[in-house]
């Protein structure tokens, strides 16, 4: 009988790829995939170390699997307990130590060796323990049959991060940065395609970084990559994310405006609009040179719609500063966004700043903020009632007879509509806007 796994994954979509390709793994070691944690025999938490609430959550997580686990073990089963991901990266032992339950503790660049761990394990008292950063490459051991599980796929293409952001835990959960070869990439792109995929979504820390040796033996960037990627017969859309600006040359920003199925939405966190808290983020850009790169990308895509990440309160975040952060977003104006209040990371250099901002000074302008970028995402979506505009399907609705799919601008659009179906791209009539979707109906040829 099939042993059953159980995968519950946090923080960014990274760590969604990594499950993928865990589960996928552990296929060939006889575990079948399962929704049900009380079912499994086992459990893997693919974790997330960004921002202290992020943490804190495995460790309640933990807590919870493990009472299932007395149940099972009532009823003579057993199920065994791995963290994967950043915090088992950043803590290593600590959490066994903190959390007994835990059996195995797995790093993100060393998650191919999960069947080694298991059988470790099994062998062992106690916890095992690896987050080394192995000389060989996952992706060189993990099985190649990957599969779409959608039409719109991830595909890691970029992993790590050297630029050091003040804030930022990745440098160090995540190691140096590392590209995967192009041949490898465009094998992987073949085979989502083939197995379903419509859309792939390119993946990486810094994913406009990525650099390697083309098929032709040329050195390639991402822009490269991407006309390659293009030809692709099937796929119909592409997308990359996260971008960091400093990265965004010039024939990336090229190829926005002649690769059509590059889809003209980017997200380019900028994280604050004050140059002296980007000088102390280490973010090695001024506002302006923002405001210049996208002035670049809506000259080369008039269309294109832009999505950020943004820290309030980092440490001597002054009120000048918050408004210079507030007066960039009104001028550039953003479809979407994540904000979030500084939260110190220990081991990282913005922890132990001096004049770390109050928690009530981070929420208030955290709200401020907010209720800005939410106005410009309501305002986003309220111009696109009265146009048609393309949609990927992607899933079932929460209502029987809805379908979701997506614009090329990321909005969610819901249509009743029984002859689409799942996978499909149609033209939509938007009809509505809502706080999180659009609703639309499916525009015929005539
Ligand atoms: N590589 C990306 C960001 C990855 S982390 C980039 O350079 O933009 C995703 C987001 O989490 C960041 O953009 C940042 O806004 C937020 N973040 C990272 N560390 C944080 C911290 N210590 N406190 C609050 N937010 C943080
Ligand atoms: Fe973190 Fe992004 Fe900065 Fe790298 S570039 S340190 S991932 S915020
Ligand atoms: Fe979180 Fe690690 Fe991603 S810290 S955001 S899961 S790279």
């Amino acid at each position: 009988m099939a042993k059953k796994l159980y995968i519950r994954t946090f923080g960014c979509q990274m760590n969604v790829y990594d499950s993928e390709r865990m589960a996928a793994l552990l296929a060939h070691h006889g575990y079948e995939r399962t929704d049900r944690p009380e079912d499994a025999d086992l459990v893997i938490l693919n974790t997330c170390h960004i921002r202290e609430k992020a943490a804190e959550k495995v460790y309640s997580e933990i807590g919870r699997l493990a009472r299932l686990r007395e149940v099972r073990r009532r009823h003579g089963g057993e199920m065994l307990l791995a963290v994967a991901g950043c915090v088992a990266q950043a803590e290593g032992e600590l959490v066994a130590e903190r959390a007994p339950a835990v059996d195995i503790v797995v790093g993100p660049q060393a998650y191919h060796r999960l069947p080694e761990l298991l059988a470790r394990r099994a062998r062992a008292q106690g916890a095992v323990i690896d987050t080394d950063f192995p000389p060989e490459s996952k992706f060189d051991e993990l099985p190649r049959d990957v599969t779409a599980s959608g039409p719109s796929a991830f595909l890691t293409i970029q992993e790590g991060c050297d630029k050091f952001c003040t804030f930022c835990v990745v440098p160090y959960t995540r190691g140096a940065e590392s590209s995967r070869p192009a041949a490898e990439v465009l094998a992987e792109a073949r085979r989502l395609v083939a197995t379903g995929a419509r859309e792939i979504v390119l993946l990486g820390q810094n994913v406009n970084a990525w650099h390697g040796e083309g098929p032709d033996g040329r050195s390639w960037n991402l822009a490269r990559l991407i006309r390659a990627l293009a030809e692709i017969e099937g796929l119909r859309r592409i997308r990359y994310t996260t971008s960091h600006p400093n990265d965004m040359d010039a024939e990336l920003i090229r190829a926005h405006g002649e690769v059509d199925v590059l889809m003209p939405w980017l997200h380019l966190p900028v994280q604050s609009g004050s140059d002296r808290v980007l000088a102390a983020m280490n973010r090695r850009y001024t506002a302006d040179d923002y405001r210049r790169i996208v002035d670049a990308l809506r000259t080369a895509r008039p269309d294109i719609a832009l999505s950020s990440d943004f820290i309030v309160g980092f440490p001597g975040e002054e009120e000048a500063d918050h408004e210079a952060t507030l007066r960039l977003v009104e001028e550039i104006g953003f479809a979407q966004a994540y904000s979030f209040k500084y939260s110190p990371r220990p081991g990282t250099p913005g922890s132990v700043m001096p004049r770390q901002v109050p928690e009530a000074v981070k929420q208030r302008r955290l709200e401020e903020l907010q209720a800005l970028l939410e106005a410009q995402q309501r305002a986003f979506n309220a111009a696109t009632v009265g146009r048609t505009v393309p949609v990927l399907f992607e899933r079932p609705g929460r209502h029987p007879g809805q379908l979701v799919g997506r614009s090329p601008w990321m909005q969610a659009v819901v249509v009743e509509d029984a002859a689409v179906g799942i996978g499909d791209l149609a033209p939509v009539a938007i009809t509505a806007y809502h706080a999180h979707s659009l609703g639309g109906r499916i525009v015929r040829p005539h």
